[in-house]
């Protein structure tokens, strides 16, 4: 039973706070282990990433963040592992909540045999790849029952945020509003309802952002595919005048991630939607995009928080809600999309 929610996603996406909370408790708990982690991922000539689907998009946004700050990370999607060869000066992180995805236990498996380092973070105990792996951490989100990946994904979003701020060098006492971030964000639901339903009426959508908005946009497109069936694509938002825009007309749904990165180059996109008649859709932090009066913005929602870095951690829940309220407002079932499995075990 869903324990009295409409549906196991609902569930899982209310409890992302205490999913956040029980993985930074156990990420500062666990020293020994996570100061070798962060051992071995510091003396590493590089880092690869490696992870499916959601946890890709996790990983993509640590990647991002330690490339920006100069380290050399290379994010790879489990599939196209062999396209990126790694060697023994190099680490790899694979992310999975399952543990068990096979493109990335097999992705492990190679980069273990090219002699590297292999560091896993998942969200179960003794699985495939934590066993594959010299260095096994974890999310602590607990069971997850829904198809998609929701309080999993934010508890890795923490986890990754832990990890690359000590990588970093950076104090971590900004996480200790971790939490409170998330329930910030879970208390936009209202507004997650107005714009799911809206996207409901659509055939197609794009999720645009810049920077650390880029993996933020990459997940909500595919969570409202996946979920509600809306083809939605993501793209950073400089590349959509370079092609994507040419579909839009008149209604056409577009989702502006602001993480409070690039601003004013994110407003011209919005510009230029709007400019097509585009029905524009924010999703901020701390500022509103939509007090610029210049900008035509259908609805914008904007959480608070209390470090930038927090905002991929503000995001998550409400990228999920919105996906899920597009699902209710259709009438199918978000705990069971069609063609999808909990745990994907072929190649
Ligand atoms: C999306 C989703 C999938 C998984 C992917 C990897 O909501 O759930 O994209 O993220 O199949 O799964 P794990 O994290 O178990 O390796």
């Amino acid at each position: 039973s869903h324990e009295g929610y409409e549906s196991f996603m609902h569930k899982e996406i209310l409890e992302s706070h205490l999913a956040v909370r029980e993985t930074l408790r156990s990420m500062m708990r666990e020293t020994e282990i996570v100061s070798k982690a962060i051992k071995s991922l510091s003396e590493a000539r590089r880092i690869f990433v490696v992870g499916a689907g959601t946890s890709y998009h996790a990983g993509l946004m640590f990647a991002l963040r330690l490339q920006k700050a100069g380290l050399t990370s290379i994010p790879v999607i489990a599939s196209e592992h062999h396209y990126f060869r790694a060697t023994e000066d190099d680490a790899v992180l694979v992310i999975s909540q399952s543990g068990e995805t096979m493109d990335s236990l097999i992705a492990s498996k190679h980069y273990r045999a090219n002699g590297a380092r292999i560091l896993s973070l998942t969200n179960t105990l003794g699985n495939s790849i934590s066993h594959e792996s010299d260095i096994a951490l974890h999310t602590r989100a607990g069971p997850e029952v829904g198809v998609a990946a929701t309080k999993t994904f934010t508890s890795q979003v923490a986890a990754l945020l832990f990890l690359s701020s000590n990588l970093l060098g950076e104090d971590v006492e900004y996480l200790k509003e971790a939490e409170q971030t998330v329930t910030n964000s879970l208390q936009a639901m209202g507004y997650a309802l107005e714009i799911g339903t809206q996207l409901c009426k659509k055939s197609n959508a794009y999720y645009l952002g810049r920077g650390l908005g880029v993996p933020m946009a990459l997940e909500g497109a595919l969570k409202i595919k996946e979920i509600a069936y809306i083809h939605a694509e993501a793209y950073p938002a400089g590349e959509s005048k370079h092609g994507p825009i040419a579909l839009v007309e008149k209604g056409f749904p577009v989702v502006f991630i602001n993480l409070g990165e690039f601003v004013g180059e994110l407003s011209n996109n919005i510009k230029e939607m709007s400019a097509r008649g585009a029905e524009t859709i924010v999703l901020s932090i701390n500022n509103r995009l939509s007090d610029n009066k210049e900008l035509k913005v259908w609805r914008e929602v904007s959480v608070s928080v209390s470090d930038t870095r927090l905002a991929p951690l503000a995001m998550a829940p409400l990228i999920q809600a919105i996906a899920y309220y597009a699902a209710k407002c259709k009438g199918v079932n978000p705990d069971r999309p069609r063609n999808l499995a909990k745990t994907v075990t072929v190649q």
